[in-house]
């Protein structure tokens, strides 16, 4: 049975749920065709140490699901707090959320944002089921910090600085 988004108890979870802050990143990766594509996502965090993994939740009902399933290698991008225009622009629809944007190549051409407080270049690690959502695991192969920016936060469904 599915449970409507709008339904008040799945508004109460989700609502308690954002009482838990985040920060915010950019997930980012190309298309079979070498299109760029990316989107707005705070499911990120920490596994393992060694190997070095991290997890993120990805909405089963995306058209990138597909695209995401099938790379290879995927970018977290960890926005700092003067880049909530990068968050709304990935985290709407749009044909080309990458028009105007300057951005580096990682790994097999993967797209790095410039002026991240951090990132992270992955490999697919392993992906399992998770209810609305499909839950990616990566294995870190390089990764990257600039410790003079401060994080975008996100919490209460709303934007956050660290005070
Ligand atoms: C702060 C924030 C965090 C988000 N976190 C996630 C997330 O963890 N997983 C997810 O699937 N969508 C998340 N979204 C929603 C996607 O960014 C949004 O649905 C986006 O439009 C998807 O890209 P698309 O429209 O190109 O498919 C988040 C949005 C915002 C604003």
């Amino acid at each position: 049975m599915t449970v409507p988004k709008n339904d008040p108890a799945v508004r109460a979870f989700r609502d308690t749920l954002s009482m838990f802050p985040t920060g915010v990143t950019v997930i980012t990766a190309r298309a079979p065709s070498g299109e760029p594509i990316g989107l707005t996502v705070s499911s990120f965090n920490s596994v393992s140490l060694t190997p070095p993994l991290v997890v993120w939740s990805l909405s089963g009902h995306l058209p990138s699901v597909p695209i995401f399933e099938n790379a290879e290698v995927y970018a977290i991008n960890i926005l700092a707090d003067d880049q909530q225009d990068i968050s709304q622009r990935f985290a709407s629809r749009g044909d080309d959320k990458f028009a105007g944007l300057a951005f580096t190549e990682g790994l097999d051409g993967v797209p790095v944002l410039p002026g991240c407080c951090a990132s992270f270049q992955c490999r697919q690690y392993a992906r399992h089921p998770g209810g609305d959502h499909v839950i990616f695991i990566g294995e870190v192969v390089r990764f990257e910090r600039d410790v003079a920016k401060k994080p975008l936060l996100f919490q209460g469904g709303a934007y956050q600085r660290l005070a």
